[in-house]
């Protein structure tokens, strides 16, 4: 019998959905005993979002400051697990509060301590940066990075940004103002999802995970975009000097996370388009750098 952990946190059931359709193919196998955890906080953060708490979470999000967890249960805790299937969300270019807090808990350190993880992602276009580091997250707990799947929005960037916050703040998915296209993962890719599963299931049987990434790329389980790799790491330098400005501002935090609030929407309709403009003109002379980079964003080193 060989034990696979499924973890996973999700407000709108779309990161469960993900879990669920890819576990299938193990669910089916006889020998195989699939176990779901899903990360629980003391104090949950709302769903739909308001834009108090919205806004709120970005310091501690983008810091990786955790926060109390309910204790993962005994009969988890005591199992021997030959795989991690770890799912996660992005917050603000880092990983959701949620999974950083468990990545940084004692019970992370017993259960993944030497174990194959497969990272699987389901955030809404963004999600380089924090995947390298929840890589980091992963060597602290001296678990085994083998895979790594990524499920975004397909949308344009800006029009995923437009759904994808209309969809945290209403808790519905639904296509806004009746033009706008569905937000989030499509319902087609998270169905198709199970497809991971499969080739994620024959190495599992084959003990052989050092072929797993090559495989998942073979079946479209990651794609890269160079313009978003560039926004995302400016972004990350930006959000460095805001989230350190305003973690220690007490009572003036709730200004200044209005003032951050204007400076996004500014930095997402304004900056982001300039980036945009200029990564086409630089393209064309960093060629080679660029793909380089695209080859190890879409591996596990
Ligand atoms: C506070 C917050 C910040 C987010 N920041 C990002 C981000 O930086 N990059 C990204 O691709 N998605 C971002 N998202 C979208 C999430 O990654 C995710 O797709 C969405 O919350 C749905 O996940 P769920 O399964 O928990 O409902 C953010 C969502 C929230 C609520």
């Amino acid at each position: 019998m060989r034990n696979v952990l499924v973890i996973y946190y999700s407000q709108s059931g779309q990161l469960e959905s993900i879990a669920r359709n890819i576990a299938k193919p193990l669910l089916k196998t006889d020998d195989i005993n699939v176990v779901f955890y899903e990360i629980q906080l003391e104090e949950p953060f709302p769903f739909p979002w308001n834009n108090e708490a919205f806004f709120g979470a970005f310091p501690e999000s983008f810091l990786q400051i955790p926060t109390a967890l309910k204790p993962v249960s005994e009969e988890i805790m005591k199992t021997k697990f030959d795989l991690i299937l770890l799912h996660y969300q992005v917050w603000y270019l880092t990983p959701s509060i949620p999974i950083n807090s468990f990545l940084k808990s004692a019970d992370a350190k017993i259960l993944l301590d030497n174990i194959p993880v497969v990272t699987i992602n389901g955030s809404r276009n963004m999600w380089i940066m924090a995947q390298e580091k929840v890589k980091v997250l992963i060597k602290q707990n001296n678990a085994l990075l083998k895979g790594n799947i990524a499920l975004v929005d397909r949308v344009g960037n800006l029009i995923s940004v437009v759904t994808i916050v209309e969809w945290m703040f209403s808790g519905v998915k639904k296509k806004y103002l009746g033009i706008f296209p569905l937000p989030g993962v499509s319902d087609k890719d998270i169905k198709e999802s199970s497809k991971f599963g499969e080739v994620i299931l024959s190495s599992l049987l084959e003990n052989d995970f050092e072929n797993l990434q090559r495989r998942l790329l073979e079946i479209d389980a990651v794609r890269v975009s160079s313009y978003l790799v560039t926004v995302d790491k400016t972004a990350n330098k930006i959000f460095a000097k805001w989230s350190n400005f305003i973690v220690n501002k007490g009572d003036s935090r709730k200004f200044w996370l209005k003032v951050f609030k204007v400076y996004l929407l500014i930095a997402i309709w304004l900056i982001s388009p300039i980036v945009y403009i200029l990564h086409l003109f630089i393209y064309p002379l960093k060629r080679q750098k660029i793909k380089n980079e695209m080859e190890y964003y879409k591996g596990i080193n």
